[in-house]
């Protein structure tokens, strides 16, 4: 047979790197239902608590009774609706950018975006830590690719000296298995002397980072001279789906004609931007979700640190516990469910080898009541994982 799929799923196996759905019987939230059980997740992207909001599901009910279920056809057929024309102002307005425009999801827009700006004969350059939506966009792009150190402004300036062509110098806000923030004041700066241009995914800086939540560019204080091309996600902090572009006039233009995952594809349903709408309202006025947030990764940092846990150079709701071995991350994550806690293990080839984690990720929806079960569980957890180890030794 041509197509061994067996082999290649049993050596996945057998890596401990093979992947599973849980299935989520309830809405996303602290305390969630799966595969029939009752858990306490700390492993959404929900980070302000908007996904089962009752506003957010109230605009989208709104939205679907009066624009229907369907986006109908493309934006330049007959797809680009009034609620996705008022959401792409109010992001242009949140991001303080002359344009926006919305893509049906983070990975298109990053495809997207990349392939029209760069081709053959550019460059892109991109952390090595970079999502893998960023690193697929720079190789089917066609321009020269080459990923620099993560965050290492020395190993950029080497590769920016090779650059041919026009040069995109792409890098996450916030990585999102790290959580750790770009230096986006070395890198726009070093970027501005090599004439390139700089484009940041913020997936998860917007509404987590900054004092109105405008991710961190608004950290900052980076102007759109800095960062030409800010891409951010509605399905993270917002609790909806789909992403935005946000730029000059030009830049936006530009997507319009030659952003191929835009021209091609059906637009979100309506009803989906009137959340969104409602969303981005929330996320801009309810501060305390920012600070009870900015608290919950106080304490946890706290309690960890004081568990001797590994913990990561992380200002963000992203904490994760680096463990290094992949079946040592399952067997982690396997002992908190047994305690009622869901924590998913990341592993390779979403994280480098020999750096599998436990990928903790608080929102503003948890209860400190909640955070402190976590740190118990993980006080139980940890000691127990590292004397399985001593015996096995
Ligand atoms: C940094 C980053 N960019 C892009 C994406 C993709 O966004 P979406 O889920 O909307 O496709 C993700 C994760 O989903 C991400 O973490």
């Amino acid at each position: 047979m041509s197509f061994d799929l067996a082999s290649r799923l049993s050596e996945r196996r057998a890596a401990q790197l093979y992947r599973q759905r849980p299935l989520l019987q309830s809405p996303q939230g602290p305390s969630v239902q799966v595969d029939g059980r009752e858990l306490l997740a700390f492993c959404s992207n929900d980070y302000l608590g908007l996904a089962n909001h009752p506003q957010v599901i109230e605009a989208w009910q709104a939205g679907a009774a009066r624009w229907g279920v369907g986006g109908g056809a493309s934006h330049l057929v007959i797809g680009h609706s009034t609620p996705h024309h008022e959401l792409e102002e109010a992001l242009a307005e949140f991001t303080g950018r002359p344009k926006a425009l919305l893509f049906s999801t983070g990975y298109m827009a990053n495809i997207g975006v990349v392939t029209a700006l760069v081709g053959q004969g550019d460059t892109v350059l991109e952390d090595r830590l970079n999502h893998a939506s960023l690193l697929d966009a720079g190789l089917l792009s066609g321009a020269r690719f080459a990923r620099y150190q993560h965050n290492d402004i020395d190993s950029l300036n080497l590769r920016l000296q090779k650059a041919a062509g026009n040069t995109l110098v792409i890098s996450d806000g916030v990585f999102s298995m790290d959580g750790d923030l770009a230096d986006l004041p070395a890198l726009c700066a070093e970027a501005k002397r090599a004439d390139a241009w700089v484009m940041v995914d913020d997936a998860h800086g917007f509404g987590t980072l900054g004092a109105t939540g405008g991710g961190i560019v608004e950290h900052f204080g980076l102007q759109q001279d800095d960062v030409q091309v800010l891409v951010g996600t509605l399905g993270k902090a917002f609790g909806t789906a789909g992403a935005f572009v946000a730029g000059s006039e030009e830049l936006i233009e530009a997507m319009v004609q030659f952003a191929r995952p835009y021209i091609y594809t059906t637009s979100q349903p309506p009803a989906l931007a009137c959340a969104t709408l409602k969303s981005l309202e929330l996320l801009r006025t309810e501060h305390w979700r920012r600070e009870h947030l900015s608290e919950l990764i106080r304490r946890f940092r706290e309690g960890a640190t004081a568990l001797g846990l590994e913990l990561m150079d992380s200002p963000t709701p992203i904490q994760p516990i680096l463990v290094g071995d992949s079946g040592r991350a399952l067997r982690l994550s396997q002992m908190l469910r047994e305690r009622g806690l869901l924590v998913t293990a990341i592993r390779p080839p979403t994280v480098p080898a020999g750096t599998a984690r436990l990928r903790v990720t608080l929102s503003a929806a948890h209860s400190f009541e909640q955070l402190d079960r976590l740190l118990e569980a993980l006080g139980e957890c940890c000691p127990q994982l590292a004397n399985e180890d001593a015996t096995h030794a």
